[in-house]
This record gives C-alpha cells, structure tokens and sequence, in this order.
C-alpha cells in the first residue's frame, strides 16, 4: 500500500505549548527510531514542530539526521517593532524548515482570520520555509453540512497564489477531532480530502496533485493505518500523541509494510 503512494507522505508532531528541554528527550527517542531504520524513514517525512523555545537545540540535536524540525507559528513581517513575536526568518534561522499556519487554536485564540493565514504562509515562503496550512470545520459547522462550504472559504483565502507541492502542505483538522478522541469516518475524511484536491487544482493549477494533504485531530497508533490508507490522504498533523516518542513512533509505524 505505502508502496503504491506517488506522494511521499508527511507525519508532523506539533507539539503546541508543551515541552521544556527535558521533552528533547523524547525527540532524540524519535530520531534514533529513524535512524535505526525500524520507521523506514526513505517511506515518510518526520517532522517535529516544538515550541520556539525548543527549536534551536533540536535542531542542534537532529543535525545530519532525517528528522525534520518546525515552528507552529509566524509573524507576517521579517522583523520590526513587534514585542514577543517571531518571524518566519528567525524559525529558519534556528533551524525550521517548515512553519504550521492558521492551526485553529491559533484562529481561536487569536482571531486570525484567512487572510491573516495566507499573509503568514508568504512570509514562510519568503524565508524559505515550507507553509503547513490548516483548515477544518467545527462540529457546528458540520452539524449543518457547512463541512465543505467552509473548507472551500478557508483554502480560497488561506493559500497564497505562490503556494506549490514543494512549499505547502494543506492540513485538514475538524476542530471537533483535535485533542477530543473523536475522528471523522474514513468516508468522511474522504470526501473532504478529495474536494480539497479538485478545490486546489482549480486555484493552483496542476502542482496541487501532489501537494500533501494531510489529515489532523486525534490521529493515535490506533486509528493512524485506517486514517492514512484514506484517498488523498498524505500523511499527518499529531498533537497530542506527538509528545511520548512511543506513541508518535507507533503513528509512523502505518508507513511500515
Ligand atoms: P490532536 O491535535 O492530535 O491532539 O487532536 C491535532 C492538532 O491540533 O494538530
């Protein structure tokens, strides 16, 4: 099944405001698993986005290794008089390669709106990061089979016209699924992956068929195989489970034959 893949799949820990430099800890288990080989790292991209505070020394440690590191967060400028935020250059500078934007806690917390999101994923792609953009509809939304109406909203003013396969990833995540245990069916999941595939296809051309779509909201060990074997589905965006290395270890085990 891994095998049949044409998109090489993306499994990103986001670790939100957890971690003080004891939990690198947990990220050195994560990359002696990859290197081991027992998670195939040639399968599937890993990536660990920690807070700010923490990227700079696993980057130190992952050095020449495949482990991934990135930020959860950006500002829209480069630098400037903007007290206790961070931009997309200074994650790149620590060692970031890649930057979360629009996560909902973020659009809840912080009223950031889709355009507030697509001006983040440029200034990600000005410094050279790759933008994981996310979308998802609330149980509210769903209830009333707004689902996919919303998520047309959010790709159409979220995803910046540059937006290509190699600096973007789109991240489904219903606000409903995240940290709650519950998850969408398959049939739902894949529906919803393969709207955002023609959506984007007719925003961005032919790049959006192999953009990785990935899914996001309470993905464990337990539900990961069902979840990435999904249509359209390219990998995972973990919260929760991204903190023990054995729990996120067993999610990138559904990449193993
Ligand atoms: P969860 O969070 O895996 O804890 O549900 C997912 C996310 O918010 O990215």
């Amino acid at each position: 099944m891994t095998s049949a893949r044409k998109i090489k799949p993306l499994v990103a820990g986001n670790w939100k405001m957890n971690g003080v430099k004891a939990a690198l800890g947990e990220a050195h288990k994560v990359r002696e698993a990859l290197a081991g080989g027992s998670t195939r790292p040639s399968a599937v991209d890993v990536m660990l986005c920690p807070p700010a505070t923490l990227i700079s020394p696993l980057a130190q440690g992952a050095a020449g290794g495949s482990l991934l590191i990135g930020g959860q967060d950006c500002h829209v400028k480069a630098s400037g008089a903007h007290t206790g935020d961070i931009s997309a250059e200074m994650l790149a500078d620590a060692g970031a390669s890649a930057v979360i934007v629009g996560h909902s806690e973020r659009r809840m917390d912080h009223g950031e709106m889709d355009r507030d999101v697509r001006a983040k994923a440029e200034a990600a792609h000005r410094a050279g990061l790759t933008a994981i953009i996310c979308v998802g509809e609330t149980a509210g939304e769903r209830a009333i089979g707004l689902t996919l109406t919303v998520i047309g909203r959010q790709l159409a003013g979220s995803v910046p016209k540059g937006a290509t396969a190699a600096n973007t990833v789109i991240a489904y995540e219903p606000v409903w699924a995240i940290g709650t245990g519950l998850t969408p069916t398959a049939a739902d999941v894949a529906e919803v992956h393969q709207f955002m595939r023609q959506t984007l296809g007719k925003q961005l051309g032919e790049t959006a068929g192999t953009m990785r779509l990935l899914y996001g909201g309470s993905v464990k060990a337990s539900n990961a195989k069902e979840l990435m074997a999904v249509a359209n589905v390219d990998g995972a965006l973990v919260g929760g489970a991204s903190l023990k290395a054995d729990d996120f270890c067993g999610i990138l085990a559904a990449y193993v034959d």
